[in-house]
């Protein structure tokens, strides 16, 4: 097993009330107690706005860290009813923030407002997962490359930096359906969006490239196998301890 550093990035999406800490709690102990592993495995939990301030209050723990899903671009205080900015996040208490997630792109989130989002999370010194992925029929129509291209020269510039970007490869046809895709064609696309990201923003730095989409714990040994994954991006089934916990033990299996 690599010593490489591995990122578990839970993505409650619309879940959890002030009980759910139980969940959060239950992860940690399991990540104390895991300490030979600890050194290998980042956990993030990215709950809901409405969680993270007494989360954060709860959370004394430096075994896990907390983020959220999504901000308005705007930076500070705005007539936006209805809406988070990132600097309001980060103050509840906010490390990470996913953006770009397929779920708000199919709400017409596009890739030049994703950008202003991501401008204004890293001016806040929150770490943005930035979430790429193509559709089924662009996947079907051979268009994958093309579009995950895209997706990350519209929304990253050279300027950003680059060492508080992780960006999630999800497919959209494999979130929610127990769909992944094959092995060799998500070891091609890592290694694609790993190159491509390195040619567009001219940089030598390797970026920081998670799976995302329908990952179980049954499912998560198969990733294994491919070394350029740095770690997962977890919706369904880190809304339970038990089975986030089941895919970082059988990981490590
Ligand atoms: P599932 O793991 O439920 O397929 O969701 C993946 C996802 O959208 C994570 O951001």
């Amino acid at each position: 097993m690599t010593n490489k550093l591995k990122y578990f990035i839970g993505n409650w999406k619309m879940f959890g009330d002030f009980g759910s800490f139980k969940i959060i709690y239950k992860i940690t102990q399991f990540s104390k107690q895991s300490k030979t592993l600890y050194k290998k495995k980042k956990i993030i939990l990215c709950v809901p706005n409405t969680l993270i301030s007494p989360f954060k209050e709860k959370l004394k723990s430096k075994f896990i860290s907390l983020g959220v899903q999504n901000c308005h671009y705007h930076q500070g205080y705005g007539s936006f009813t209805g809406s988070v900015s990132a600097s309001m996040l980060k103050k509840a208490g906010a490390e990470y923030i996913i953006l770009g997630h397929s779920e708000n792109r199919s709400e017409g989130e596009t890739n030049q407002l994703i950008k202003k989002k991501i401008i204004s999370a890293l001016n806040q010194k929150l770490k943005v997962i930035f979430c790429i992925g193509e559709k089924f029929y662009e996947k079907k129509r051979n268009k994958t490359f093309s579009v995950l291209r895209k997706q990350i020269k519209s929304s990253l510039e050279k300027k950003f930096n680059m060492n508080k970007i992780i960006l999630a490869y999800e497919p959209v046809w494999s979130i929610g359906t127990n769909k992944i895709p094959k092995m060799n064609e998500l070891k091609n696309t890592i290694r694609f969006i790993k190159n491509d990201f390195q040619k567009i923003l001219k940089t030598k730095k390797s970026p920081v490239v998670l799976y995302g989409g329908s990952v179980n714990s049954k499912n998560i040994r198969l990733f294994s196998s491919i070394f350029e994954i740095d770690g997962f991006l977890i919706g369904g089934a880190s809304q339970s301890s038990k089975k986030f916990i089941d895919i970082i033990r059988n990981y490590y299996k």
